[in-house]
């Protein structure tokens, strides 16, 4: 298939567009290399063009699918009009781009605007927007709602993704990410007063599976992508302390955004099995121990 992978330059759209090639698909970044990197780009045959899609682009070649993850990925981004714009505007193009070519559209929506709701989260639970980055993520939903008449359009909603690729996201990089590169260093983790938050970490090679399936979703319609296994920031240090050959005790500080943050993350996966037909492969540990190997 020929397939578009917007955001290939980033964490998850890299891995994504990888995977594809390594399935013989011919793939197109585009990218503006806002916060992606050259580094992450294909090695391979695939093409890359730097655009900004929330500007006028065309694209002349065929196009049977389009994966979408390019977006402002920092929740904490301090403009939140610009969010909001290049969010929608980027989506509104794509989507337009789809049609347009007839082509399948997967896009990626977020964990972030379930908020403080109840855990295990489903779809159709009421939202708890947070920022104004969950606000544009719902926005997407909504007008791809519109469109599942008309298209293939499926919706993921990541929850914490960590993996290979994701060290220029800086800050925003997973809990995973930094507090392995903390240990590694041998100091010690540092976590949010009392470490017994739970977040549903999914190894990116899990993501990008369910980003693969979702192209042969059975139906149109928006889905959880994470593991459905709440893991507290005590339990993760405890498995990279084993996996580390490390006995760092976390330090724990006061969490400076309390007002934003979401307490817990966990995914009902129900109709990602159904829909999907996706159920995470890797364990915890077992995804650490793979991940930190090549930190
Ligand atoms: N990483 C996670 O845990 C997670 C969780 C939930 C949702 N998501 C969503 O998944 C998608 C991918 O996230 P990521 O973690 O890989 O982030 P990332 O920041 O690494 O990737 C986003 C990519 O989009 C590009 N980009 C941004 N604006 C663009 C524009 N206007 N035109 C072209 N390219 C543009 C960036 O340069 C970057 O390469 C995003 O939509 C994000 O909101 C990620």
């Amino acid at each position: 298939m020929d397939i578009i992978v917007t955001g290939g330059a980033g964490f998850i759209g890299s891995n994504v567009a990888g995977e594809l090639e390594r399935r013989g698909h011919r793939v197109t970044i585009l990218d503006n290399l806002s916060t992606g990197t050259k580094g992450n780009l294909l090695t391979g045959k695939g093409k890359f063009q730097q655009v900004d899609i929330t500007r006028r682009f065309s694209i002349e070649s065929n196009v049977d699918a389009i994966i979408h993850e390019a977006a402002i990925t920092d929740p904490r981004f301090s403009d939140d009009a610009e969010m909001l714009r290049a969010n929608k505007e980027g989506f509104r193009n794509i989507i337009a781009l789809a049609l347009q070519k007839k082509a399948k559209l997967v896009y990626a929506s977020s964990a972030g605007l379930y908020g403080n709701g109840p855990v295990p989260m489903k779809e159709n639970q009421k939202k708890h927007l947070l920022s104004a980055y969950a606000t544009s993520k719902l926005w997407m939903d909504e007008y791809a709602a519109q469109h599942y008449a008309e298209m293939h359009i499926v919706g993921l909603r990541y929850f914490n993704v960590f993996g290979p690729h994701e060290a220029h996201k800086g800050r925003p990089a997973s809990m995973v990410f930094h507090l392995a590169k903390q240990m590694k260093e041998g100091k010690r983790p540092r976590i949010f007063r009392r470490g017994e938050q739970l977040r549903d970490h999914i190894y990116v090679k899990d993501a990008v599976q369910a980003t693969i399936l979702a192209l042969h979703a059975k139906k149109s319609g928006v889905y959880n992508v994470g593991t459905g296994m709440g893991t507290s920031f005590n339990r993760l240090v405890e498995i990279l302390n084993e996996v580390l050959g490390t006995c760092l005790k976390p330090e724990y500080i006061n969490n400076p955004y309390a007002e934003t943050y979401q307490k817990n993350t966990q995914a009902d996966t129900t109709l990602a099995g159904e829909m999907l037909g996706f159920k995470a492969q890797y364990t915890l540990t077992q995804a650490i121990a793979e991940y930190v190997r090549d930190l």
